[in-house]
C-alpha cells in the first residue's frame, strides 16, 4: 500500500514491536506479541500482551500500547502507524477488539504492518477495520 512513511520507518517500528514482543507475559498461550504505535508527534510507543489465569481479562500487545500512550502523552493522541509482531512466526493481524479500540486514535491512513501467511504485511487502517462501531454513523 501507499503510505507516506519510508520503508525503513515501518521497518524501524517492526523492530520496536518485536523487541517489545520480549517483555510478553502469556503462561497460557506462549504466544508473544508485541505492539508499537508511531504517534503523530513521531513517538514510538510500544506494548506486549498481558495474560490472565481468567483468560478473558488478558490485554493484547495492541491495547497495551494503546493505553500506555494515552496515559503517558494524554487523550489527543493521534496513531499514523502501528505494526504488531510475535516471536512464533505465525501471523498474526490485530484482532478486532483492538481494532475497535485503535480506531478513536487512528488516522484513516494509518499503516497498519503485522505478520500475514504471505509475509509481513501493510495496510490501510480503514482496510483493516472498515466499519467500526461509531455513534457518530446514528441519523438521530
Ligand atoms: N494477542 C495480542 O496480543 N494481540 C492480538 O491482536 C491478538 C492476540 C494475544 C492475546 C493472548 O495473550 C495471545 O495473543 C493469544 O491469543
Amino acid at each position: 500500500m501507499k503510505t507516506s512513511l519510508s520503508q525503513a520507518a515501518l521497518d524501524n517500528l517492526l523492530e520496536n514491536a518485536k523487541t517489545a514482543a520480549e517483555m510478553s507475559y502469556s503462561p497460557y498461550s506462549g504466544f508473544r506479541v508485541g505492539a508499537a504505535l508511531l504517534l503523530d508527534n513521531n513517538q514510538v510507543v510500544t506494548g506486549t500482551n498481558v495474560e490472565n489465569v481468567s483468560y478473558g481479562l488478558t490485554i493484547c500487545a495492541e491495547r497495551a500500547a494503546l493505553v500506555r500512550a494515552v496515559s503517558e502523552l494524554g487523550p489527543k493522541i493521534r496513531i499514523r502507524a502501528v505494526a504488531v509482531a510475535n516471536l512464533n512466526g505465525a501471523a498474526s493481524p490485530p484482532c478486532g477488539a483492538c481494532r475497535q479500540m485503535m480506531a478513536e486514535f487512528a488516522e484513516p491512513e494509518a499503516a497498519v504492518v503485522f505478520p500475514a501467511a504471505s509475509g509481513t504485511m501493510t495496510m490501510r487502517f480503514d482496510e483493516v477495520l472498515p466499519l467500526g462501531f461509531d455513534m457518530k454513523l446514528k441519523k438521530h
